[in-house]
């Protein structure tokens, strides 16, 4: 198997193949993601939620990210390797915006990063390109600016909004970013963004028209479920499986029936008699 590369996902997309996202966070779910054959690993900032227990994306530092990050790139070998830059890193001006994007790519062993907003933060996705960098971009439900959207929720459900939503598209798309995250867009929204443009869109609760699809593996696999969104299909039921398994422990060593005689070290009989006398 090659090693996944941005022209080889823009090629996937071009035949009408759809491309394949997972988060990953540590090194197990990378090792899962990769198995499963996701040609990308975003380490999402929704890690700070899932992973952390933090109450939003907001809090999380970039030192906190490059933790994670590390730990994906080393269970990865083929999947292209995407990190979100967080919240407060790259908003400002474009020399931080690259400075922190560098730090993903020489601390965290990233291949891109990921920045949230459109038109205001072209300039920004340009800057961070111009310094040899690759940038996705990210619209329609974008997480770190919670405050101004007033909570979870779709993106683009009135038509000057959707009208927005495509200009900062074609604006990313402008600015160089090689593909764009559509996230929680009405599915006519994001068909018509992914029509619009040459770069793949990668949709995320924006309906089947996208060039690929990611999900937050935490979601997916239920290992979070304090909260599913409504676009998150579950494919499995992890923290169920998990407390089962756990409370069967406990049981068990309560019971005296764990551990059982194959997970114990004997000794020579001839040793315990010498000891035991
Ligand atoms: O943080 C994240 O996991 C993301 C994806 C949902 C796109 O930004
Ligand atoms: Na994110």
């Amino acid at each position: 198997k090659k090693k996944v590369t941005i022209q080889a996902l823009q090629s996937v997309a071009r035949k009408g193949d759809k491309i394949t996202m997972i988060t990953a966070h540590d090194y197990p779910t990378s090792l899962w993601a990769e198995r499963a054959g996701a040609e990308t690993i975003l380490v999402g900032d929704s890690l700070a939620m899932v992973a952390l227990g933090y109450d939003s994306t907001v809090s999380i530092t970039l030192d906190e990210m490059l933790h994670h990050c590390r730990a994906v790139a080393r269970g990865s070998k083929h999947a292209f390797l995407i990190a979100d830059l967080p919240f407060g890193t790259y908003e400002a001006c474009a020399k931080d915006a690259i400075r922190a994007a560098q730090r993903m790519v020489k601390e965290g062993k990233m291949e891109a990063v990921k920045i949230e907003g459109g038109k205001d933060m072209a300039e920004t996705a340009r800057a961070i390109v111009r310094s040899g960098i690759p940038v996705l971009g990210h619209i329609g439900l974008t997480p770190q600016r919670l405050a101004m959207l007033g909570g979870f929720r779709v993106q683009g459900k009135s038509a000057a909004s959707a009208k927005v939503l495509v200009e900062d598209a074609l604006a990313l798309q402008d600015a160089g970013c090689f593909a764009v995250v559509l996230e929680a867009v009405p599915a006519p929204v994001a068909e018509y963004i992914t029509r619009q443009l040459r770069i793949p869109t990668i949709g995320i609760g924006a309906g089947a028209g996208c060039s690929g699809q990611v999900l937050v593996q935490q979601d997916m696999l239920g290992i979070f479920d304090r909260f599913v969104p409504k676009f998150c299909k579950q494919y499995a039921n992890m923290s169920e499986t998990a407390v089962e398994a756990l409370a069967n422990y406990c049981r068990e060593v309560k019971a005296g029936k764990f551990p059982g005689v194959e997970h114990t070290y004997p000794m020579p009989a001839e040793e315990l008699a010498k000891f035991e006398a």
